[in-house]
């Protein structure tokens, strides 16, 4: 059995004490949650965060972490300094960071050792444009990803894959529940043939684009999704805390 995450992604909102007001908030709507409640959040924020979710269910994440242990990288954060402040999990590849960052496979591949390193969970973002897509590309796409990002993993099952399409993030559209099942069984598939003897069969697999407080229960029903990768609406206490209570 596969438990489910349901993770936010804040990305580059909420100052310190916008975040400490929108987890306080969140707290006490997500106490009874049985999947894992994590907050994606941006590294300054990390210590205040932390003292907020003190004593609840919620968990942090950082949004990006650097391959180095440490040295001269002007603006990166190491994946020691983010265990200090008690982060548990980090996106790792999320498609504004490779499109807009020089982000590659190859330093994918890089952060999500290092993490792994480090003790953090990763979550490694994959997926498609909507031109790869329409171009019938988007098997070929995730290959290419899974060959080059988890390569070097000794066990699939410490970190967390989130299945994003490019085409659904922030546009408010998102994947049908079948085209979301389809990509990420067809992920795993892969990730055993890739991988063999890693634990691919207990990898924990996301959807992310437009996930939202009313599509979420019918894409978390589909047999391969294990959760969700939330931006806009992760910014919204209660639409938050209704995407982690999908099975209500
Ligand atoms: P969205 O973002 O939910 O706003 O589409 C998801 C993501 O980028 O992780």
């Amino acid at each position: 059995m596969r438990k489910p995450i349901i993770a936010g992604n804040w990305k580059m909102n909420n100052t310190a004490s916008e975040g400490v007001e929108l987890v306080k908030a969140l707290k006490p709507l997500v106490k009874d949650a049985k999947c894992e409640v994590v907050v994606c959040v941006p590294a300054i924020d990390i210590p205040a965060v932390k003292k907020a979710i003190h004593g609840s269910k919620i968990r942090l994440g950082a949004q990006n972490v650097h391959f180095a242990e440490k040295g001269a990288y002007t603006g990166e954060i190491s994946a020691n300094m983010l265990k200090e402040y008690g982060v548990q999990y980090v996106i790792i590849g999320h498609s504004e960071r490779r499109a807009y960052f020089g982000e590659t496979d190859e330093t994918v591949n890089k952060r999500t050792l290092a993490a792994l390193n480090a003790g953090l969970t990763p979550i490694v973002c994959i997926g498609e444009s909507l031109e790869e897509r329409e171009s019938g590309l988007t098997q070929k796409v995730l290959d290419r990803q899974i060959a080059a990002d988890f390569a070097g993993v000794e066990d699939l099952s410490k970190l967390v894959i989130a299945y994003e399409p490019i085409w659904a993030i922030g546009t408010g559209k998102t994947a049908t529940d079948e085209q979301a099942n389809e990509a990420i069984a067809y992920i795993r598939k892969r990730c055993k043939k890739l991988y063999p003897g890693k634990n691919a069969g207990r990898m924990r697999i996301q959807y992310g684009g437009s996930m939202n407080a009313k599509n979420c229960k019918g894409l978390m029903a589909q047999p391969e999704i294990d959760g969700g990768l939330i931006g806009g609406a992760s910014l919204k206490p209660a639409d938050f805390a209704a995407i982690v209570h999908f099975d209500k």
